[in-house]
């Protein structure tokens, strides 16, 4: 079966055609990266327009790639929920107008989901049950993947996703937007012990995360120095608040692991292509005997194959919508 899969969630517009959940045909994306880094992150009226124009050249591009037409294809997946409303908006109706004009199946596609399922692409012998980390811009989750389209939410974050937490720290040294690659670079060259940061809990919930009190001292630490005169130690500042953040993350999964006796580990979402937090977790994995799977880093960070590979989960498990299918802004992982 072949789908093809539309994204548009956030900043980048793509489409892909992906056969039998596993296979990539092709995979387009337009990132509308460096216009958003003018304003140090998002702005979501930008993200829509861009979108509407860039949709039908993706949309072209991804099915000549795999050297198809629509009479190819057999179903649409789009990303419906969760994203900026105004960017799933565009990606929504262009996939409407597609199934309608096609006579084709829509099949509407959560896009935490499909980031679990960019490791399908990566890893083909890869199937549920296992237990994900599934840290991105804008949530920073533990699943409990029972099935393809099976799941259950073990921890999540009380506040700031850890994506988030990189981005707003680095954009406070006056790195550019996304500063999580950035900042994941430039700690390379520091020593990730020279300030020591907090490593908040969150009481009853042991695998839930907080970062807002490690990105506030984060903050502070870099208006002091600045207040003072001082020289901002860049280098050591993004390893020890990488060392942090990426401590919190692996720490709460293993225990969460340990505590629900799961073997098979799996890591999603644009922070999955943090280098610190691959290798701790391919450490921790060795260590306590678990197997553990990791994208790709090309489909780590927002993309259509991996809504391609999700859709096809969705398609068989009954998961089609008609044409009056909605974006929806904040929907849980768990929802069906
Ligand atoms: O999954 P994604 O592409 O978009 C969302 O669904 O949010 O994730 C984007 C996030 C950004 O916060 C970006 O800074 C972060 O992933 N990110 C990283 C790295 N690469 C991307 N954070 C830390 N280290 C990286 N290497
Ligand atoms: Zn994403």
């Amino acid at each position: 079966m072949k789908i093809l899969s539309i994204e548009t969630s956030c900043d980048e517009t793509a489409a892909a055609v992906v056969e039998d959940g596993r296979k990539v045909l092709s995979s387009v994306i337009a990132s509308q990266v460096e216009e958003h880094k003018l304003y140090g992150g998002v702005v979501p009226e930008i993200a829509s327009r861009r979108h509407a124009e860039a949709i039908v050249p993706v949309f072209k591009t991804a099915l000549a790639d795999a050297n198809l037409t629509m009479e190819d294809i057999d179903a649409i997946a789009v990303t419906h929920a969760p994203g900026l409303i105004g960017a799933l908006l565009v990606g929504v109706n262009f996939a409407k107008g597609l199934s309608l004009s096609g006579g084709k199946p829509l099949i509407p596609t959560h896009h935490l989901r499909s980031h679990i399922a960019s490791n399908y692409i990566s890893h083909t012998e890869l199937k549920p049950p296992f237990m994900c980390l599934v840290v991105s811009g804008g949530h920073s989750h533990i699943v409990m993947v029972y099935d393809y389209t099976k799941m259950k939410v073990i921890g999540k974050t009380r506040d700031d996703a850890a994506g988030e937490a990189f981005d707003k720290a680095a954009r406070t040294m006056g790195m550019s937007y996304p500063g999580g690659i950035e900042m994941d670079r430039v700690a390379e060259l520091g020593n990730e012990k020279a300030f020591e940061f907090p490593r908040p809990t969150v009481k009853d919930a042991p695998y839930d995360f907080s970062f807002s009190g490690l990105k506030t001292s984060v903050i502070n630490l870099i208006h002091n120095i600045k207040q003072k005169g001082g020289e901002i130690p860049k280098e050591d500042i993004c390893a020890s608040f990488r060392f942090a953040v990426v401590d919190l993350l692996v720490s709460n999964f293993i225990k969460a692991a340990k505590d629900y006796n799961v073997n098979r580990l799996v890591v999603a979402g644009g922070v999955s292509a943090n280098s610190l937090l691959r290798k701790r977790l391919d450490e921790e994995a060795q260590k306590n005997g678990f197997t553990f799977y990791k994208p790709d880093m090309s489909v780590c960070t927002d993309n259509a194959a991996m809504v391609g590979s999700q859709g096809y989960y969705e398609y068989l498990s009954g998961n089609i919508a008609d044409l009056s299918l909605n974006a929806v802004a904040t929907l849980p992982i768990d929802y069906r």
